[in-house]
């Protein structure tokens, strides 16, 4: 396959990895490939479903896709927090079909409780959008006992995914979109560590093991469903200049903002949107994207090796003990 003298330069960009996760990112190559503007796409009679709605990328998504037309539902934990969110949203884009279910994703009865309410409410459901997540310096268990990080970001979308089917199903096809990060890169996939024990924890480590369980088990929903039905991917935003970015890793914001090279929230949701809108994300299932590209899951040889058949074995059945949800053909 040749590649255009542009797809060089952006695999230049993403092989250097700065360049590629900075703000240098989403400006060289909106240029490159003549990206077309979010504010062209039409949502109107589209259900989307959204995590982390009411801070940093997601809560700038959110805009965005109301701005679209979207039926936007966004699944957030604070009641006082989620309802201002939905407010102003409205108001800044007088779009009426915004609205909310309260669920803490740390916790599987909430989850529950958000897809019985969500499947009754939508009955068809076009993208449900998985991006809450976090990074905790210091560790913390969910009210299971699991680690939070985990909880977060690998049970619950999992539970909240399998319950959901049926309405995505019904979109004929559905995406199911999860945000995953960069960091990911860094880790193994690793099941009997994917919680960390307490001597040896290390935040930005437990997350990123999350995150890369969460690409994989993106690719494994792709694997065990018909793309006609649904479609996964998962993506990575990049460094983005968030409430949580600032909170959970003080050090680079203060480093990298002065600098202007963290992305803006807007250029942290743009795959995320254009993913729920744009005709590509059909084309193929199982992806892991960047920039509106879809790119390679790994960049190191210890990390591919990680990965076999076995330990996505375990993982799989490990989420399926954990939540109780099991898939069936
Ligand atoms: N910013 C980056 O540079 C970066 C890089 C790579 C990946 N990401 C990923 O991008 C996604 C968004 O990150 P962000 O930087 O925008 O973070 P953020 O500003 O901290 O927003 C995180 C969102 O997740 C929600 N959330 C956290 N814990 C929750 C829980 N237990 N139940 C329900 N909702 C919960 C938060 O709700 P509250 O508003 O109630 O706190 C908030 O809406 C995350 O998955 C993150 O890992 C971000």
């Amino acid at each position: 396959m040749s590649l255009s003298p542009n797809s060089i330069l952006d695999r230049v960009i993403e092989a250097t990895i700065i360049p590629s996760f900075t703000s240098i990112g989403p400006n060289a190559r909106r240029k490159l490939f003549d990206w077309k503007p979010l504010d062209e796409y039409d949502l109107t009679g589209q259900t989307v479903v959204l995590t982390g709605g009411t801070s940093g990328i997601g809560e700038e998504g959110a805009e965005i896709l109301a701005n679209l037309g979207a039926t936007l539902v966004i699944v957030a934990r604070d009641q006082v927090k989620t309802e201002a969110t939905v407010d102003r949203i409205k108001a800044a884009t007088g779009n009426p079909e915004i609205s909310y279910v309260l669920a803490d994703l740390g916790k599987q009865d909430d989850v529950r409780a958000a897809a019985t309410q969500l499947a009754v409410a939508h009955p068809t459901i076009h993208t449900l959008i998985h991006n809450a997540g976090a990074l905790f310096p210091k560790r913390r268990l969910a009210e299971n006992g699991t680690d939070l990080a985990v909880e977060l970001m690998v049970a619950a979308p999992f539970l909240l995914t399998g319950m959901l089917l049926p309405q995505l199903k019904a979109a004929g096809p559905g995406r199911v979109l999860t945000m995953s990060s960069g960091g990911m890169y860094s880790q193994p996939l690793s099941v009997s560590q994917l919680e960390m024990p307490e001597d040896s924890y290390n935040g930005a480590q437990q997350y990123a093991r999350a995150k890369r369980a969460q690409v994989v088990l993106t690719e494994m929903w792709a694997q065990r469903t018909d793309p006609s039905q649904v479609v996964f991917h998962s993506l990575h935003p990049g460094w983005v200049d968030t409430p949580g970015v600032s909170e959970a890793l003080p050090g680079f914001s203060k480093i990298l903002g002065p600098l202007h090279l963290l992305r803006s929230p807007q250029d942290g949701a743009d795959t995320m949107v254009w993913l729920t809108a744009d005709p590509a994300a059909l084309e193929s299932t199982g992806d892991f994207w960047h920039d509106r590209q879809v790119r390679s899951t790994h960049k190191l040889p210890t990390t591919r090796n990680s990965d076999t058949p076995e330990r996505r074995k375990r993982l799989w059945e490990w989420c399926q003990n954990h939540t109780g949800f099991e898939l069936r053909k």
